[in-house]
């Protein structure tokens, strides 16, 4: 043994047996991968199962569309009184934000959003929405009822956590950014990561899939009204025809993508809205057209919003139109992409392949849909990804946003199961590092 190996032994030793014994901050590593299977176990326990059951089902038969959710939010609140978990509400008209553990830094937070959609359940079961015209067909009732279930497995074992948790039930998810309003009113206050689930009802369950990196696609939309001069449709040189010009636009716009985007950057540009004339014989004074674009990073997507303004413009004047163009309303705002953390991304495999064995891990592949997660990302590390809900029995399951959605509840202890795991793993991995960790903490690539 040379000198400067014997006086490492015995700073070894030192740290050895300066460390307390067995308290409960000392968990084995194999303690420690024994939690996502020990919290799994608790939740499928048959009175938590149920209650998550039943949580989810009264949600799903009152579905209320964004910042309207106020029974759901009342059903929270219950539920954590119930629990004895202090809460601060109302953020965000409707949002609760609930507190377990000691009160103390670090912070880390689990999300759910509540709202529901604008579509006629078209399921015939028990518990079918009682709302008319309005459905939880993306999965909201779960995503509370999983966080509910964390809650409970965390206020049980609130002596494993290492700072505090944050439970943030968020309103009006669908396209109204219930995400940032909460930010607005405070809700990262102090909280220095978080994370959330999502549902997915064609993935099988215990499967769960994300990556490391952008996983949604950031989303805007526009609306341009182009006009011209109407007249009889038989005397056209008499009229400034709008039709022609929104046709033209309508082919340009087709070409940004193809012709100005990198290849290997993906992007869409699609017009979903097109008014315009209501006769057979007359040339309508204006056309109304609109659509949504979408694209991973913040570069590309302000460069689309750019060239879509002047591709509608320059386009219609072409055909002698004037054209103006809108992008960000009240109900229809920017949703920027959706990136995860990648130090996040490896506690994530770590938890979920202790609780579901590796093979329950899939590689996401990026989606072009959007998620109002990522205004959390894009102040703090964050971490989304998808848990397998199948509903085996059904032929062909219904995707998201379908009448025809449908999951199955089986999948809900893995959700609260996932969620409790990841925040005590969080908080231990960023005590044992102490203050000189940055791993969680690293941002820069977002
Ligand atoms: C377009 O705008 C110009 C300037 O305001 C106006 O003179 C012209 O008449 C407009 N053309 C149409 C087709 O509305
Ligand atoms: C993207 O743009 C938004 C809004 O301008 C900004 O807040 C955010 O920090 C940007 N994100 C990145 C990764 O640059």
């Amino acid at each position: 043994m040379t000198h400067s190996a014997a006086i490492l032994w015995v700073f070894v030793l030192f740290l050895f047996l300066s460390k307390p014994i067995s308290s409960e901050s000392d968990l084995s590593p194999e303690e420690l991968s024994e939690i996502p299977r020990n919290f799994l176990s608790f939740a499928r326990k048959a009175e938590i199962f149920d209650w998550m059951v039943g949580v989810r089902r009264k949600i799903h038969e009152n579905p209320e569309l964004g910042y309207e959710e106020f029974e759901t939010s009342k059903l929270i609140r219950q539920e954590l009184d119930q629990m004895g978990i202090p809460y601060k509400y109302p953020l965000a008209v409707t949002g609760v934000l609930g507190f377990i553990g000691s009160g103390e830094p670090p912070f880390v937070a689990i999300r759910a959003d509540m709202d529901a959609l604008l579509l006629q359940e078209m399921v015939e079961w028990d518990h079918k929405s009682k709302n008319d015209g309005k459905m939880h067909a993306c999965g909201h009732d779960a995503h509370v009822a999983m966080l509910l279930g964390a809650a409970k497995i965390l206020q049980e074992n609130r002596h494993l956590l290492k700072g505090t948790v944050v439970l943030f039930f968020q309103p009006a998810e669908e396209g109204y950014g219930g995400a940032k309003k909460m930010i607005e009113d405070g809700a990262l206050e102090k909280v220095e990561a978080i994370f959330g689930i999502h549902v997915d009802t064609l993935l099988p369950l215990g499967e769960v899939s994300s990556r490391s990196g952008p996983i949604l696609a950031g989303s805007g939309f526009f609306e341009a009204v182009i006009s011209g001069k109407g007249g009889h449709a038989a005397i056209p040189q008499q009229s400034i025809d709008p039709i022609l010009a929104a046709s033209n636009v309508i082919v340009s716009l087709q070409q940004l993508v193809s012709r100005e985007a990198d290849p290997l950057d993906s992007q869409v540009l699609t017009v979903a809205k097109f008014h315009g004339g209501g006769a057979f014989n007359v040339i309508p004074d204006s056309v109304t057209i609109g659509g949504t674009f979408r694209a991973f990073s913040n570069e590309s997507f302000l460069q689309l919003k750019q060239r879509i303004k002047e591709v509608i413009i320059g386009q219609a004047a072409v055909q002698r139109c004037n054209a103006s163009v809108s992008f960000e309303s009240k109900d229809k705002i920017f949703f920027p992409p959706t990136v995860n953390d990648k130090d996040l991304h490896k506690l994530f495999q770590r938890v979920a392949g202790d609780m579901l064995s590796i093979s329950g891990v899939k590689e996401m592949q990026p989606l072009m849909g959007s998620e109002d997660f990522s205004f959390y990302q894009e102040k703090i590390p964050g971490y989304f990804f998808l848990l397998g809900m199948k509903d085996e029995t059904a032929e062909k399951p219904a995707h998201a946003h379908s009448p025809y959605f449908r999951i199955n509840e089986d999948g809900l202890p893995f959700g609260a199961a996932l969620h409790a795991s990841m925040v005590v793993r969080y908080l231990f991995d960023s005590h044992k590092a102490g203050s000189t960790y940055s791993g969680y903490r690293a941002h820069d690539e977002l």
